[in-house]
């Protein structure tokens, strides 16, 4: 995005990344959570935190419902406004993992460019993980009753249904949330988080 603002001048911290990342133990970054309404990215975000925050790690999940009770309370769900959605979601992201924190995002981001410019928001370490549940299955467990309000046309711009998703071309790791259990899945994310962000000497 043009920044219009004039007369800007960027400052550097004087806390340097490496010495937040020695003090938290680990390296921050970006686990970007992407997949249909009902693949799991709201269930397996806020485990993943618990587990994480019990292991002693800074971590903090970006949930789409919630943030689109603040931050993006304005925004619908149109491709514009899902991207700008995204896009300061990708840039808050980006803030948080510059602090040090693991982030971990649960958003549907259908749109393979949106996630790209999420990605290059980050200077840090950015995953995309991507909740690869088929449609049948996310229509079938329904969770919110918002699958059969967009098949009755109550729910416009519904994903999967009547906008689309773009599945990503090359995912940091896909994990088929519509076959594995809750635990299997966490399982396979967390080990993967564990070795993501290690501290570099560590993984050396
Ligand atoms: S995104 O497309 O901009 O990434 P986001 O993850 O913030 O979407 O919000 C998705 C949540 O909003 C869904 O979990 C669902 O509860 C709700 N929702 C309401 N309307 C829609 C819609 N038209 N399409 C998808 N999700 C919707």
């Amino acid at each position: 995005m043009n920044t219009k603002s004039t007369n800007i001048t960027k400052v550097s911290h004087r806390v340097a990344k490496e010495t937040r990342w020695r003090a938290n133990g680990h390296q921050g970054g970006v686990i970007w959570l992407t997949g249909l309404s009902g693949s799991g990215k709201t269930t397996l975000a806020f485990e993943l935190e618990q587990r994480l925050f019990k292991q002693g790690f800074q971590v903090y999940v970006l949930d789409g419902d919630n943030i689109r009770h603040g931050l993006s309370s304005d925004l619908g769900f149109s491709h514009e406004e899902r991207t700008e959605n995204i896009r300061r979601i990708g840039e808050v992201a980006a803030l948080f993992a510059d602090a040090g924190y693991i982030v971990i995002s649960a958003f549907i981001s259908p749109y393979r460019r949106d996630r790209r410019l999420a990605r290059k928001a980050a200077s840090d370490p950015f995953h995309v993980v991507h909740l690869d549940a088929d449609l049948k299955i996310c229509e079938k467990r329904d969770p919110k009753g918002l699958y059969a309000k967009a098949r009755r046309g109550e729910i416009l711009d519904f994903t999967g249904i009547s906008a689309p998703y773009e599945k990503p071309e090359r995912a940091d790791l896909t994990i088929d949330t519509g076959v594995l259990s809750v635990e299997e899945s966490m399982d396979i994310l967390a080990d993967y988080v564990d070795r993501a962000f290690a501290l570099p000497e560590a993984a050396a």
